[in-house]
């Protein structure tokens, strides 16, 4: 069980850490090898992501990343910017399925904007896939528009695009998942507008046709929105393209408003996956020993579950950190009155001994 470490740039060594701390508390016999990644790795050598930083995530079963991004590196070309680095692991990686758990712990109700009784106990999974559709479609560009009341003038255009097998393979995680939770698919496409999402649909039915266990229910994206914000909690596997997902991951991800918390895997055909905390580099707090671990601690149960198969360890983390929040403890972004106010390293610690 090899595991590269890419600890990144701004809080991204401060989490690190903690996860690291978290994983060698599990007694199993991990391999971790640490390595730079984003303005760390141009800092050291002069590339957001070095020939042996990626070499090692090749070689690794799974890959652990913290964040990449920090404002001193905004005047670079953007092939030199830190998110270049996690782009280029997505691409050589071939990681087509994103999964982001929206999950709202009841002690954390009050993060939301939303009503308590809507969120409480939120738990859904949102599944995007990320290497195809209208981002990545060719042709693409700006051209003189050819026909209708604009002909001639100046158009700018992409092409949205699923191939069967693309579909197949997210349909087929997304039914995976689901078998590992409630048993529940619901696929969100725009069948009634475009060419693409009616393909998208009738292929993921067929899909089904293999998971007769898990119940298969198609809804329009525009209505997914409007039941998100809702009625979240009768939601349990959502799957979709790389535009739904890309904007639906992040409203899901706002229901519980602790970006802090948010875990999230991309994953191969083998499930070989990079897992990451769903914010950033929060560089307003680099440095303070302030930031939430949480959320890369819970993307390392995440790599247990899926690439390690080891659900029970992943189990024992999830506790250990409900058993945290319900002790009371908070980092700054989810402290409210009347709980305890910690660092990231005392968010670690506890962690770790509530683990035993
Ligand atoms: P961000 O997620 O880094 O920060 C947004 C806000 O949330 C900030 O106020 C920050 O302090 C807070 N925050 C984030 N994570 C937190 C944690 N664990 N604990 C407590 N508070 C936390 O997003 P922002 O500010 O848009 O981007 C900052 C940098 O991060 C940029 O350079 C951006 O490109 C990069 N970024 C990198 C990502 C990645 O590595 N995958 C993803 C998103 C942004
Ligand atoms: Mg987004």
């Amino acid at each position: 069980m090899k595991i590269a470490i890419l600890p990144g740039d701004g809080i991204g060594p401060e989490i690190m850490n903690e996860a690291v701390k978290v994983l060698n508390a599990l007694g199993e016999p991990f391999e971790l090898e640490t390595a730079q990644v984003g303005g760390a790795g141009y800092a050291a050598h002069g590339h957001p992501l070095p020939d042996g930083t990626l070499k090692l995530a090749k070689e690794a079963d799974a890959v652990l990343f913290g964040a990449v991004g920090d404002y001193q590196y905004d005047k670079l070309e953007r092939a030199l910017r830190p998110e270049q680095a996690i782009l280029g692991l997505r691409r050589e990686l071939g990681l087509f399925a994103n999964l982001r758990p929206a999950i709202l712990y009841p002690e954390l109700a009050g993060a939301s904007t939303l009503k308590p009784e809507v969120v409480s106990g939120l738990d859904i999974l949102i599944i995007r896939e990320l290497t195809g559709d209208i981002y990545f479609g060719k042709p693409r560009g700006v051209r003189e528009c050819p026909d209708g009341p604009f002909a001639g003038q100046r158009e700018g255009f992409d092409t949205m695009r699923y191939a069967e097998g693309e579909i197949r393979r997210i349909a087929h995680v997304a039914f995976q998942a689901a078998r590992k939770r409630s048993r529940r698919v619901t696929s969100v496409d725009k069948a009634n507008v475009l060419e693409t999402f009616q393909f998208w649909r009738d292929i993921v039915t067929e899909v089904h046709q293999e998971y007769q266990d898990v119940e298969l229910e198609h809804m329009y994206v525009d209505n997914a929105a409007m039941q998100l914000v809702r009625a979240p909690k009768k939601f349990d596997v959502i799957v979709t393209g790389n535009m739904f997902g890309d904007i639906l991951s992040d409203a899901a991800a706002m229901l519980t408003g602790s970006i802090g918390m948010l875990p999230s895997a991309s994953l191969d055909a083998n499930n070989k996956g990079l897992y990451e905390p769903s914010h950033g580099s929060a560089p307003d707090i680099a440095g303070k020993g302030m930031a939430n671990p949480l959320a890369t601690i819970l993307s390392s149960a995440m790599m247990l579950k899926f690439t390690f198969g080891r659900l029970e360890q992943a189990d024992r983390i999830e506790n250990a950190v409900k058993r945290v929040l319900a002790r009371g403890l908070r980092t700054p972004d989810i402290y409210e009155a009347g709980t305890i106010k910690v660092g990231t390293e005392e968010m670690g610690n506890a962690v770790v001994a509530a683990l035993q």
